[in-house]
């Protein structure tokens, strides 16, 4: 949609969105990343500001992204970085929405010089976990915040994709979350996206195959509604 035909249904609001993959460092010249490429985070901060929102995006290795107009850009790095980031911003935002691939281990140590081959085999990485922001956002929220999760899932043998999704919304605690299903080259790294929005009240709506702006649209449509404005 042309951004002049979109509604202003966000205006006053102040929206928090994390995009991006954090990168856990091993060294001053390595780390553990993940895929994600920012995509999705950035059309929902794009479109938020196309319907009147005020938006700080918090973004983790984006850096081939173009900066979404009137959006204001936190860059950070690792998980604990993002977490500081989101925890400023939360308290003075209305919705946050936590589309970022937080790694969820970190090397126990990122040591001060670069890592040296020798004639040996290297000792393994020694790993810890890292918080989990969003349960932490979820724990301090603010009276009427709206919190929304992200959580892309392959399924498995046992369990199909939406179940965990609606375990994870359980667990997260969030209002809603956007279940991704990935795997065979679907939402990482494509520009498309499909899956479902659950909502803690137990409503749940598809979202179809379509563009990862027309997915923001979508959860804007939900959102905005329930913001109480
Ligand atoms: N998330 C977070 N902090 C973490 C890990 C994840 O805030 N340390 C957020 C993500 O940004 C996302 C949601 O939690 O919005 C779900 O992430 P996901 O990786 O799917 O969930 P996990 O609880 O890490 O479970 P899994 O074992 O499936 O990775
Ligand atoms: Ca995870």
């Amino acid at each position: 949609a042309r951004p002049d035909a979109l509604p202003r249904d966000l205006e006053g609001v102040h929206v928090a969105v994390s995009a991006g993959g954090t990168r856990e460092p091993l060294d001053p010249v390595r780390f553990l990343g993940n895929r994600s490429s920012g995509r999705q985070g950035y059309a929902l901060a794009r479109v938020a500001a196309q319907r009147g929102a005020r938006v700080t995006l918090v973004a983790a290795h984006t850096a081939d992204l173009v900066a979404p107009a009137g959006v204001d850009v936190v860059r950070v790095g690792s998980a604990l970085e993002l977490r500081a980031a989101m925890h400023e911003v939360a308290a003075t935002s209305d919705v946050i929405v936590m589309a970022a691939a937080v790694a969820d281990f970190r090397p126990v140590t990122a040591v001060e010089h670069k890592i040296k081959k020798t004639e040996r085999d290297p000792e393994p990485v020694a790993l810890t976990r890292n918080p989990d922001i969003l349960a932490e956002l979820v724990a301090a929220r603010r009276s009427g915040q709206v919190i929304v999760g992200f959580a892309a899932e392959t399924g498995d043998d046992g369990t199909d994709v939406l179940e965990y999704g609606r375990a994870k919304l359980k667990r997260k605690g969030c209002d809603w979350l956007v279940v991704n299903a990935v795997g065979d080259g679907r939402a990482f790294e494509v520009e498309d996206n499909a899956g479902w929005l659950l909502s803690a009240d137990g409503a749940e709506t598809p979202i179809p195959h379509g563009s990862k702006a027309r997915l923001a649209s979508t959860l804007w449509d939900t959102v905005a509604p329930a913001l109480g404005l």
